[in-house]
């Protein structure tokens, strides 16, 4: 038996949809897993120098965390990571190895209609539903939670692309969340609401100038700006060189800056704005997942 799970990169929240919504994108991260006489980790790619290769690996501990729930203990395994989604960037490295982990617990187990089942142990395991639902479900995920547990829906869009700036600067999500208000003004919470709505409806539709108006936040990229060195320079050069909007991908430092075309210049633009600030920064373009 070999098993083989793919799973993507992802951007939380897109401006206003902080962990609310989630954009799944083709960078993905691949895992294989066969039986073995104990457990063994190889690591190749982003992180292969600083993750763990035992019982703490995040994959290892997702997987874990399923044969638990299912009564049983993790059976020694031989496990592949070929990583390509950058640690501590904001595009869901973490969010990968919960649900690349739980993935192939499932197929192990032989469990079917895994994905909607496992959103809930996923959440639990990183602690927020917005990479996750993404990474599991794919696409445009809008996630939310009441007192049933958690809500989670794919919306289709039309084929997109993502220009995408890392600065060489690493942020802890965990501390990007201990700076933000827990109080906001109305007129905030109100602005909020409505961008949110509109940003939906302007992914849905493909909507560029609605994307530009909506992709607005108030509740968490003010307050996490300045954690990303040249960050106003890089989002003035994406949208000098046509992006129609930008945003902190998760809690950063990435930038994603979304356009109908010239993603390659715009990504050069973010790049060169990082440099000049003093932080070099890596680039991709990479389509959305549709
Ligand atoms: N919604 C989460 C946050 C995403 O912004 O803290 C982290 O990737």
């Amino acid at each position: 038996m070999r098993i083989r799970v793919r799973v993507p990169a992802t951007i939380a929240n897109l401006g206003p949809g902080f962990d609310a919504m989630g954009l799944a994108i083709r960078l993905y991260n691949e895992i294989e897993a066969e039986p073995a006489p104990a457990l063994e980790v190889v690591l190749e790619g982003e992180g292969a120098d600083v993750l763990p290769r035992d019982v703490t690996n995040r994959v290892v501990r997702s997987a874990a965390a399923l044969f638990e729930q299912a009564g049983m203990t993790l059976p020694p395994m031989r496990l592949r990571c070929r990583n390509r989604i950058p640690l501590m960037s904001g595009l869901g490295s973490s969010a990968a190895a919960v649900v690349g982990g739980l993935a192939l617990a499932a197929a192990w187990l032989g469990r079917r209609g895994w994905r909607e089942e496992l959103l809930e142990l996923a959440t639990a395991l990183e602690g927020h539903p917005d990479n996750v639902a993404p990474a599991l479900l794919g696409g445009l995920t809008l996630v939310t939670q009441d007192e049933e547990g958690l809500i989670a829906v794919r919306v289709l869009t039309p084929p997109m692309r993502v220009a995408l700036a890392l600065p060489a600067v690493q942020i802890s999500t965990e501390m990007a969340r201990r700076l933000l208000p827990t109080q906001f003004p109305l007129s905030d919470v109100v602005a909020q609401i409505g961008h949110v709505a509109l940003l939906v409806h302007a992914f849905r539709e493909g909507d560029w100038e609605l994307l530009r108006r909506a992709m607005q936040d108030r509740v968490h990229e003010p307050y996490r700006a300045r954690l990303i060195p040249g960050y106003a320079q890089a989002v003035r050069a994406a949208r000098a060189a046509g992006a129609a909007a930008v945003c902190i991908s998760g809690s950063g430092p990435a930038l994603a800056a979304f356009a109908p075309e010239g993603h390659e210049a715009i990504a050069a633009a973010m790049a060169a704005a990082f440099e000049e600030a003093g932080f070099p920064a890596r680039t991709w373009v990479v389509d959305v997942e549709p």
